[in-house]
């Protein structure tokens, strides 16, 4: 990874408060990772583990407090350069004892203001993202092509009705959609899910985005039809080079497209490095739990074939009451004797060990 990072995410914390456990979930809870100009960083870990918030925070987008308290989003293209948390510390007070965080006081108003400013002009224009149920992100009441036209005209310099309109028909077309000026006046419901993904894929990129944020693309698509849209992101990615966040529980799909992985768990980042290493046989050095979650998938035939993350025994960490020591203790099978102490009171930071590859575990700190 040479190229000066598009996203560099530093120590990124989104809580939310449960008022039923009078307790933090600690959803993100100091995420780090970045993503180089023109590359695809697949994010994958199980259910919960944060992939979800820590993408809608880079948008600006929770909603249930108090949200994102603390951390840096550098975002950096040819003509803009920022940090989308920039200063808004300033509406937070943390009230931590033990390194623990007891309370959070957010200045809602003051918070939201600012980070509508910090989002100007980044927002669907230079960050866009696609979602999973495709059909619930569109306009209903909006036929699909008025709603890219829309689009266009609001975050491209093009203004004028007939050119952004133009330019929707193309975006469908190049996105696959069969009879493209039919479809153009079709409603959301009209269309099946495999074409409204297609059309809100062309939605996002026909803004001109500096970087993608695809969180699960494909889930809940039939299978075929996921297919399909694997090929049509794996031909935008040759075409376009566009810089993606792509949020998958699905590994065929990440060995497909990713060129770097992050593996999350439990609200942080376990590993992050070249995908070639990460889904390789040959490096050894992974995370207990990147090995876990690729045991189902020995080989890249099979990653093609299988792609599925395997479950792993023991319970998700349950983020209100997250351990002092490595957050995968009581899962992990890899503890030795010579590092079982620190495994169980200290937890190990993300830490490089070969270069670009990094690695939060005690077994690689000698
Ligand atoms: N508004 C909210 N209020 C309270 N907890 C929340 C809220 N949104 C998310 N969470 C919790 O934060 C954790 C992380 O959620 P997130 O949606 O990021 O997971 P994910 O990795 O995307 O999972 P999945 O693979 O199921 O989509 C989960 O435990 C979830 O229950
Ligand atoms: S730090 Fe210890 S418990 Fe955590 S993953 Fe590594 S070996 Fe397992
Ligand atoms: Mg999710």
């Amino acid at each position: 990874m040479t190229a000066a990072p598009l996203l560099k995410i530093e120590d990124l914390r989104t809580y939310f408060y449960s008022r039923s456990k009078q307790a933090f979930i600690r959803s993100v809870d100091g995420v780090s990772l970045e993503i180089a100009k023109g590359e695809t960083l697949g994010v994958v870990g199980e259910s919960g583990s944060g992939k979800s918030i820590t993408a809608l925070s880079v948008m600006g987008l929770i909603s249930g407090g108090p949200g994102v308290i603390s951390g840096k989003i550098g975002f950096k293209t040819d003509s803009l350069q920022r940090n989308l948390l920039h200063q808004l510390e300033d509406y937070v007070t943390i009230t931590k004892k033990d390194n623990r965080i007891m309370q959070v006081n957010k200045e809602e108003a003051g918070w939201d203001r600012h980070t509508d400013h910090l989002m100007d002009r980044i927002r669907g224009k230079e960050i866009a993202m696609i979602f999973q149920n495709p059909k619930s992100s569109l306009n209903p009441f909006t036929p699909v092509g008025k709603q890219i036209t829309e689009a266009i005209q609001l975050h491209t310099a093009v203004r004028s009705e007939q050119e952004a309109k133009e330019r929707a028909l193309s975006w469908l077309d190049r996105v696959r959609i069969d009879s493209p000026r039919l479809r153009f006046d079709n409603y959301p419901y009209g269309l099946s899910g495999g074409m409204c993904q297609r059309a809100m894929i062309a939605m996002a990129l026909a803004c001109e985005p500096s970087l993608l944020i695809a969180d699960e693309p494909t889930t809940g698509l039939d299978a075929t039809i996921q297919s399909k849209i694997v090929d049509l992101l794996a031909e935008l990615k040759t075409e376009l080079g566009i810089t993606t966040m792509l949020i998958s529980h699905d590994i065929s799909i990440i060995s497909r497209l990713a060129d770097a992985i992050a593996v999350m768990y439990g609200g942080t980042v376990f590993e992050y490095g070249p995908a070639k290493e990460i889904l390789s046989s040959w490096f050894t050095s992974k995370h207990p739990y990147t090995t876990a979650l690729l045991t189902s998938v020995p080989s890249a035939q099979n990653i093609r074939e299988k792609g599925y993350l395997q479950a792993i025994e023991g319970d998700v960490l349950d983020t209100i009451n997250i351990p002092a020591g490595c957050r995968f203790y009581s899962r992990c099978n890899r503890v030795t004797e010579k590092i079982r102490e620190r495994c169980e009171r200290c937890e190990p930071e993300l830490r490089e060990i070969v270069p670009g590859h990094k690695v939060r575990c005690w077994l690689y700190y000698e």
